[in-house]
């Protein structure tokens, strides 16, 4: 494949769901622009109508309106977040701090993941949980009054941090936080500076200290990184040629996996750089390049937590041995992704293996060639479909279709990609 011109990407996914969970605590209408419309944004949209914001409808290139207001109102039936481990955590903080019950569900993955990490710190907080099936989902949760809390996050976790700091948001209570090694995104802390609350960073912990009124706000959402980085994944393997990947948001805490990608030879360049409600965004120019092994360590993680399916794809075609350390956490993403990358490059002919915690990618010359099972989960099926760009590479994804939780019509634009360079 030959790569050329300029391509933006959908919303970030982080950004638009904190924007939507915000604008309807916010008394009044704020307009979010160039929110993600994917199946995940609806899910955070579809929830926030059952508590009685007013959200109109998630289309593309339309400015998204949301009529808040101070306080949630009950629902009358449970709360379905789809697939969208974000939309389910960071709610649970909000109504942690709301008096009236509410039960949360979702789909056959989704129901699967672990709650606890988010519900034994909120129980603290003074919320009550009923779990009738363990730690996941449904689950019924009866918030009041909350008393401040001081805690030390058992993983980094950008979703346990924001349903913390939103609890204490929406309950007027401070709340300080600690993660164990390595920083997780800060979207949550950005905003919520940008809006004028007290968001600080101090020898380690983050505090939120209360005051002060949420008030409806314009905001436009800068396009995904952890999208992006499918595409100059594309144009990293592609035979030529250089692609432009515009306004895509370029916080430190997203992009690790442009660190990782220089260790590993490629060529991305982070230009014309501006800044967005608290949020750097640049584009990213990408050139085709030979890429070689490096070591992924712990403290790098959480900065790249979701882009270890691509570059496990793209190490799989580097000179030597990659290996990622401490990647436990992606055992509980929307699939076990941690055995389903291994499982998945040996399925189409390369060699990797997980030892502990660890994830070991040896690179190889073969074209991949065979079947991927996704288990529905958008960022394998999307990291399987770059790969699948490689000359001489057949690789059947078998559900490409769940790409659209995060990416759009990621499909079309992969394609388009190659068809731009055509004449
Ligand atoms: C997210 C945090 C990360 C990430 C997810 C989005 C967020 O999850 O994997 O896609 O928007 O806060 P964890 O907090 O579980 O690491």
């Amino acid at each position: 494949m030959i790569v050329a011109g300029s391509v933006r990407v959908p919303g970030d996914k982080s950004i638009t769901h904190r924007a939507l969970l915000l604008a309807a605590l916010a008394r009044g209408t704020s307009h979010v622009g160039g929110a993600l419309t994917s199946l995940d944004a609806r899910s955070s949209a579809r929830v926030l109508r059952q508590l009685g914001a007013e959200v109109s409808p998630l289309r593309p290139d339309t400015v998204v309106t949301v009529r808040g207001r101070s306080r949630f109102r009950r629902p009358d039936s449970a709360l379905d977040c789809g697939n969208s481990g974000t939309t389910t955590r960071l709610l649970l903080g909000l109504l942690a701090a709301h008096r009236f019950p509410a039960t949360l569900t979702g789909d056959g993955s989704l129901r699967r993941r672990p709650m606890r990490r988010v519900t034994v710190p909120l129980a603290r907080m003074g919320a009550r949980f009923d779990e009738p099936d363990g730690d996941g989902l449904p689950l019924t949760v009866r918030g009041g009054p909350l008393v401040p809390l001081r805690y030390e996050l058992p993983v980094s976790s950008a979703q346990i941090k924001s349903a913390l700091l939103l609890a204490g948001l929406a309950g007027g209570v401070g709340v300080e936080l600690r993660e164990p090694h390595g920083r997780s995104r800060d979207h949550t802390e950005r905003m919520l500076r940008a809006f004028g609350f007290h968001v600080i960073e101090e020898h380690g912990w983050i505090r939120f200290t209360p005051g002060g009124r949420l008030e409806p706000f314009a905001l436009q959402v800068p396009g995904d990184p952890s999208s992006a980085a499918f595409l100059v994944g594309a144009a990293t393997l592609a035979e030529g040629g250089e692609l432009r990947v515009a306004g895509v948001d370029v916080n430190p805490t997203r992009t690790g996996f442009l660190a990782v990608l220089a260790r590993m030879g490629a060529a991305v360049a982070v230009e014309d750089v501006t800044e967005h409600a608290g949020e750097p965004v640049g584009d990213l120019l990408v050139r085709p390049a030979r890429l070689r092994g490096t070591e992924v360590a712990a403290g790098e993680v959480p900065g790249l937590i979701d882009e270890i399916p691509l570059l496990a794809a793209l190490a799989s075609r580097a000179e030597g041995v990659t290996v990622f350390r401490e990647v436990g956490e992606l055992r509980v993403k929307e699939s076990d992704r941690l055995n389903l990358i291994a499982e998945n490059l040996r399925s189409v002919g390369c060699r990797a293996e997980v030892s502990g915690d660890d994830l070991h990618v040896e690179g190889g010359e073969p074209p991949p060639r065979g079947p991927v099972r996704s288990a529905g989960d958008h960022r394998l099926a999307m990291a399987f479909g770059v790969l699948g760009t490689v000359p001489g590479a057949r690789i059947r994804v078998d559900d490409m279709a769940c790409a659209a939780v995060s990416f759009p019509r990621f499909p079309e634009t992969l394609r388009g990609l190659e068809r731009k360079a055509r004449p």
